[in-house]
């Protein structure tokens, strides 16, 4: 109310405030069904009803993942494209391969069209929508993990200002980062997230194997894991690197490369990572 009489003083306070209540009205979804039934439309529908938002319906070409969606959440799940209502948004929660080929199967009418890919251009539905969008949240999904929504930083995109005041509006409301991007910031960000999450999952589940492999528990790592994470967070990684590839200790690495003479595609990621950070630190 200051703000309105501070920025617009010859204005009635009860018209400016009513004006700016018909605007974020206009700016509001009223209504949101989502496309997939996987891990991120899971975490999506799941935020969406615990903020109480108007979450309509789920379609998915595949029932059998439906008991999370109905049970849980008590929404209506459909398989059936015809049966989808019109809504002011639709998310497409859907594998990036398959987003044409879903866009090709439903009936988008007149809503916003929105995919949750880090790397797919903004565009790429253009031909089956005028209000092509994304919204990306920034996190690792896997279906039936808690997750802090609020923390997720979401990276928004549309085809015209009036979609994206609305993307925001309602991104807004599911967390305390939301940023307008673009494709080229977008997958930046993809690329480098595939480096700190997805690679480094996988370089857990080698750790993982060669210790079942030796009986011995993956929990003793557990402690360093959460260190690594901890530091990425605080320092410069170049500064926080570790290990015998930074100190350069020539006997460790041979005798690690020997530990895994029969673990060619083990050995072949030792070996790529070893050569990376001994160039990094170690040419003059
Ligand atoms: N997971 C993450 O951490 C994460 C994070 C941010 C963004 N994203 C993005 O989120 C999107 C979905 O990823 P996700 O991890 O949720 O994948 P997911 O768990 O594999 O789920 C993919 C969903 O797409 C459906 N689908 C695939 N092809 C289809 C088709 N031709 N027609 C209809 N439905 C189809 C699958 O149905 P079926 O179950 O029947 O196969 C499934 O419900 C991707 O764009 C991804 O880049 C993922």
């Amino acid at each position: 109310m200051f703000y309105a009489q501070f920025t617009y003083p010859h204005f009635p306070r009860k018209v400016y405030f009513r004006a700016k209540i018909t605007n974020l009205q206009s700016q509001a979804i009223k209504s949101i069904s989502i496309v997939g039934g996987g891990n991120v439309a899971s975490h999506l529908a799941k935020a969406l009803h615990d903020a109480k938002l108007p979450l309509k319906q789920v379609l998915m070409r595949n029932l059998n993942k439906s008991k999370f969606f109905k049970d849980d959440l008590n929404l209506q799940v459909i398989d059936d494209p015809a049966k989808l209502l019109p809504v002011d948004l639709l998310i497409l929660a859907v594998t990036d391969d398959s987003l044409v080929e879903v866009a090709k199967w439903i009936d988008p009418n007149d809503s916003i069209l929105a995919h949750v890919s880090g790397t797919v251009p903004a565009d790429l539905l253009k031909e089956y929508s005028s209000h092509c969008a994304v919204f990306y949240p920034l996190q690792t999904f896997t279906q039936g993990r808690e997750i802090n929504f609020w923390q997720i930083p979401f990276f928004i995109q549309a085809t015209n200002q009036t979609d994206l005041e609305k993307l925001k509006t309602l991104a807004e409301q599911l967390s305390e980062t939301v940023v307008t991007a673009t494709d080229e910031m977008r997958r930046n960000l993809h690329l480098a997230a595939v480096y700190v999450s997805n690679f480094n999952n996988a370089l857990h589940g080698i750790a993982d194997e060669l210790l079942a492999k030796a009986g011995i528990s993956f929990d003793y790592l557990k402690p360093l894991i959460m260190e690594t994470a901890a530091k990425a967070c605080d320092l410069d990684p170049v500064i926080g690197q570790t290990g015998p590839a930074r100190r350069n200790d020539q006997s460790t690495l041979a005798l690690h490369r020997r530990l895994l003479t029969d673990e060619k595609e083990k050995l072949l990621v030792y070996n790529t990572i070893t050569e990376y950070i001994l160039k990094k630190y170690h040419t003059e």
